[in-house]
């Protein structure tokens, strides 16, 4: 589609590639890795995203929904695709005809598959060890092993678990420890099988980077090569402040362009609801961005933006389509014209290189990076750039 706005997220491909080396580095050889790209990719843009890996060597690729593998498929994504939400007859037919994978949770599932299925089917099996969410609980696993034993239609290839709290892998007796146990007691059901597991997200690669790195010995997470899914580490972004270890580049930078700048008077409001009342005569610079962009309305009158190098706050409420930023220390002169079309950058890398992190707007949006990341609208063009264009 043609685009007419200057808004958009810039997508660097470089940094990508960047992040995937640092999560290679941390896998060593061997390993099964399956990069995250479900949700768009984190809002990056899936099929960019999946194509810029799949340049990069990557041969599998994990999704949330059928429709994103579908989406993958028609756009030339040749990898390996595993559909971890789950899914009906119907949705079997599909994941099958489209020569993806299925990750199978339940009983009901193997049973949509085994309808459907004309030739042998690999599969993964998900296991409930603690977060509750989806997946067989552990005193399914004698079952499900002597089921894939004599089953003739689907093939166990894989078995994993999801961490509710990766970030505290790095402890041997935190969550993820018992999380370990319990999936290692599930294993041992499936000794006589050829299976490998996966189970690190973004928080277990990087409490794994930091166990290495600091030579800690008798590690649950050195006691097998875990497979590992990364998501927000391939995005460019640490999964808990404490991890240093791994050197990530923040893939998306979303930017603006000034609209107009006005002379805002003390006694004045700006924008819905007259919320923000400057004390000495303003400048406000509109910014054509707003929260059905991804920009939160939680942050009205509490974040920034980077404007000309600096940091100028949000005043106001911010609108459906628009955002207000008190640029007063910042613009001088009195032809505020001469601002229109300043770039303005709402988190990632402004033109000189200055860097205002997703993580604050996560901040003072009250939520994770990960929500601010997805929340970057599909009216946002995605700009590509890097890693000759896929
Ligand atoms: C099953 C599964 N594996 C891996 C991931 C990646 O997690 P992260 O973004 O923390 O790396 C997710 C994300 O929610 C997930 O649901």
């Amino acid at each position: 589609m043609e685009m007419f706005r200057s808004t958009y997220a810039d997508i660097s491909l470089d940094a990508l590639a960047a992040n995937w080396s640092e999560i290679k580095k941390v896998a060593g050889d061997d390993r099964f890795i399956c990069p995250m790209i479900k949700a768009n990719a984190y809002g990056h843009g899936d099929v960019q995203t999946g194509l810029a890996l799949e340049k990069l060597g990557v041969g599998i690729l994990g999704v949330c929904l059928i429709e994103e593998g579908l989406l993958l498929r028609s756009s030339g994504v040749n990898s390996e695709i595993l559909v971890f939400r789950g899914f009906d007859k119907r949705g079997a037919e599909k994941i099958l005809e489209y020569q993806m994978t299925p990750v199978v949770s339940t009983w009901e599932q193997i049973k949509y598959l085994e309808a459907v299925a004309d030739e042998t089917v690999k599969v993964h099996v998900k296991f409930n060890t603690g977060m509750n969410r989806i997946g067989f609980n552990p005193d399914q696993s004698e079952k499900l092993s002597d089921y894939f034993k004599k089953s003739k239609s689907l093939k166990l290839k894989a078995l994993l678990t999801h961490y509710a709290m990766g970030e505290d892998a790095v402890s041997k007796d935190g969550f993820s420890a018992k999380q370990t146990a319990t999936f290692l007691e599930i294993m041992d059901f499936f000794k006589g099988h050829d299976v490998y597991a996966h189970l690190l997200n973004s928080g277990g690669i990087a409490s794994l980077a930091q166990v290495k790195q600091n030579n800690v010995s008798d590690h649950f997470l050195l006691q097998k090569k875990w497979g590992f899914r990364p998501g927000l580490a391939l995005y460019g972004y640490q999964s808990a402040p404490q991890f240093k270890e791994m050197k990530l580049k923040p893939v998306m930078t979303l930017k603006s362009v000034v609209n107009n700048i006005r002379t805002v008077l003390p006694g004045e409001s700006v924008s819905y609801g007259c919320t923000w009342t400057p004390l000495v005569p303003s400048k406000v610079a509109v910014v054509p961005i707003g929260y059905a962009d991804g920009v939160h309305r939680l942050i009205s009158n509490k974040s920034q933006a980077l404007f000309a190098g600096q940091l100028a706050p949000i005043v106001g409420r911010i609108c459906m389509d628009f955002l207000m930023l008190d640029v007063t220390h910042i613009v001088s002169g009195d032809d505020l014209t001469k601002w229109n079309e300043e770039e303005v950058t709402l988190f990632g890398f402004d033109e000189n290189n200055k860097f205002l992190s997703a993580e604050v707007m996560a901040e003072q949006s009250n939520t994770i990076v990960w929500e601010t990341l997805t929340s970057v609208s599909e009216r946002v063009p995605r700009h590509y750039r890097g890693l000759k264009k896929p």
